[in-house]
């Protein structure tokens, strides 16, 4: 059994997508074992209370202000030092960062080399990833700069920001009159799909990593039973925006 750990600051809403993977029996091998927090008032603890998923809120530097550089570089220290010491407590195998708004450390990405991945919102990580791009700002700059085409990736975080090596990217198309909300809600409709995927093909010992780049192994069959499976998931993730339409109208 792989043990994941799911790193979160806000909404959970790919959180929540991972605890309905495993629950209908879409990963495999995986268990949701806890959610470490950075912000106390976030949504997606009230998401692991609702489905008894151990959860530690280790405070970091999100949200916070410091008067000096070095009480924030000390806050992200202790932070790392937290987190890595629950990963071991709870024998979490591999870590997802699901909206989880702070740069980590090296202690916890040495320990936990390849085994930590990030979800972006966007395709082209050069140019709409890295520092200071995260939420709105992505989108925003993507229709800025008019591309036909944005998506999500999942990558393994390195020492770098958003720059690990890309297990998976799924492109959506950008329509003219798009808004930052309405990509980024076609966008988070595939990050749902996306992430668990990823966290299966990781489970399953499916991917290496070569000169820096992920090679992932097919295999055995293994994208038809993957989408086998996940077609329940997708049949339920419909049924849910539906229902959101129709208590929209
Ligand atoms: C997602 O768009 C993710 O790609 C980005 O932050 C957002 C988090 O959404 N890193 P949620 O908290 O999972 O709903």
């Amino acid at each position: 059994m792989n043990n994941l750990a799911v790193f979160a600051s806000g909404r959970g809403s790919n959180f929540r997508a991972i605890i309905d993977h495993e629950r209908m029996g879409v990963l495999q091998n995986v268990k949701v074992a806890l959610l470490i927090s950075n912000e106390q008032n976030a949504p997606a603890l009230k998401t692991a209370e609702h489905y008894g998923i151990p959860c530690e809120i280790v405070p970091g530097v999100f949200g916070r202000s410091f008067a000096t550089k070095s009480e924030r570089s000390e806050a992200r220290r202790r932070f790392d030092e937290k987190a890595c010491s629950t990963l071991k407590e709870h024998r979490i195998d591999l870590v997802a960062l699901a909206g989880f708004m702070q740069v980590l450390g090296s202690p916890i990405i040495d320990e936990y080399y390849y085994r930590i991945m990030n979800i972006h919102p966007a395709v082209d990580l050069k140019r709409f990833g890295g520092r200071g791009m995260y939420g709105e700002r992505v989108h925003e700059a993507v229709l800025r700069a008019g591309e036909r085409t944005s998506g999500c990736t999942i990558h393994y975080v390195d020492a770098s920001v958003d720059g690990g090596p890309i297990i998976l990217q799924t492109n959506v198309p950008v329509h003219a009159d798009d808004s930052p909300e309405s990509l980024a809600h076609r966008i988070l409709i595939q990050e749902h799909r996306t992430y668990s995927k990823a966290i299966q093909l990781h489970a399953d010992g499916k991917i290496g990593v070569k000169d820096g780049c992920a090679v992932i192994d097919w295999s055995g069959g293994w994208q038809d039973d993957w989408n086998r499976r996940q077609d329940a998931y997708i049949q339920h993730q419909m049924l849910e925006q539906e229902n959101i339409v129709q208590s929209a109208i």
